[in-house]
């Protein structure tokens, strides 16, 4: 089978399309014929060595993928039956995604019952767990009537997904890029309102929201990230680091992220914990929801799997605006 396989860390000319045997699942394990995956941030971050003795190489990385059963030696689930996989320390203790095939413990494989076409599928599972979990679990949004959320950076992937449950709940979501040329494609995605900075936007939030965001999701998490999170927030309303742009590396230098954990009504949300009984359920509804139009994925590009390393180039130079899905073997 076909599979990027990183030797060394570094640019997207790291990944190396090579000729490798096909993985075979042991018991507890399931082999997947991927059809298509997302694009994670956290894969260039793997990709250019920032996940440290976590990744060892050469490594095949990816985090998640969807497609079908092809062997699962354990009978947990059959042959031919429609999955996604996602998490579990795939793509970095083992081989991921960025393949035609992978073997994935049974714990991380989702199974699905869908009527959607695979690259609409693939937009869904890393990106919608973790704004379920940021939105549900930490901001605790189902206190809230018609929460107000704001979203920062809201050019990911991840503020997209945020928007469709945020407007399920007749809620409002401000997004803040630092690319004018974002705008209009952030606010087709459902955006109230988006704000273009690179620095403090408090006072502009509290011009369109006086009592305060009710939600705050920060993935930047820096210094002046984080104290203009804690000037625009309400009385009641949580903060949720969700990532670390602001140090891509994630070893947090600076500090922001531990000095903020401290603080009051502040929590994190990490997608490392999801797992098929935990979450299983919650990953079917989101599906209904897509299938439904209540959430729309609002893909920003796809790419066929010859042209991976392409993708990569574009989001080192943070050229999208929501998800990115690879074709692998698509009808
Ligand atoms: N906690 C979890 O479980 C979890 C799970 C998934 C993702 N995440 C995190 O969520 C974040 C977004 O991930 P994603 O895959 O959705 O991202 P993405 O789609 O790649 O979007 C990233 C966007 O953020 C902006 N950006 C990048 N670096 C920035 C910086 N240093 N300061 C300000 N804005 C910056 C850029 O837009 P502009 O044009 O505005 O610059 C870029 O297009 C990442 O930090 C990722 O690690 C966390």
């Amino acid at each position: 089978m076909k599979a990027y396989v990183i030797t060394n860390p570094g640019g997207p000319e790291a990944l190396e399309l090579q000729e490798v045997p096909s993985p075979k699942a042991q018991k507890g394990q399931v082999t997947i014929q991927i059809k298509a995956f997302g694009l994670n941030r956290a894969e260039a971050v793997t990709r250019m060595g920032g996940s440290g003795k976590a990744v060892k190489f050469p490594k095949v990385i990816g985090i998640e993928c969807v497609g079908i059963v092809m062997d699962c030696p354990g009978g947990e689930l059959e042959k031919g039956q429609t999955v996604a996989a996602a998490m579990g320390e795939m793509g970095r203790a083992y081989d991921g995604s960025y393949a035609e095939q992978t073997v994935v413990p049974v714990t991380n494989v989702f199974p699905l019952k869908t009527s959607l076409d695979w690259k609409t599928l693939a937009a869904i599972p890393e990106t919608y767990f973790t704004a379920w979990g940021c939105c549900y679990h930490t901001l605790k949004l189902d206190k809230f009537e018609k929460p107000k959320v704001l979203v920062r950076p809201g050019a990911s992937a991840l503020a997209v997904a945020i928007t469709q449950i945020v407007n399920h709940l007749e809620g409002q979501v401000i997004g803040i890029t630092r690319s004018a040329h974002k705008v209009e494609k952030m606010l087709k995605t459902g955006m109230h309102k988006v704000i273009v900075s690179a620095d403090r936007v408090a006072d502009e939030v509290l011009a369109e929201w006086p009592n305060g965001a009710d939600g705050v999701v920060d993935t930047i998490v820096s210094k002046t990230s984080v104290a203009d999170d804690f000037k625009l927030r309400s009385k009641k309303a949580h903060l949720c680091l969700a990532g670390s742009l602001a140090d891509s590396y994630g070893t947090d230098k600076a500090g922001s992220f531990m000095k903020a954990m401290i603080k009051p009504r502040v929590g994190f949300y990490d997608s490392g914990t999801i797992s098929v009984t935990k979450d299983g359920a919650n990953l079917q509804q989101i599906v209904q929801r897509v299938e439904q139009g209540i959430y729309n994925p609002h893909i920003d590009a796809t790419f066929d799997f010859s042209e991976l390393p392409k993708a990569h180039e574009m989001m080192d130079k943070n050229a999208f605006a929501g998800k990115v899905v690879i074709s692998v073997d698509v009808d």
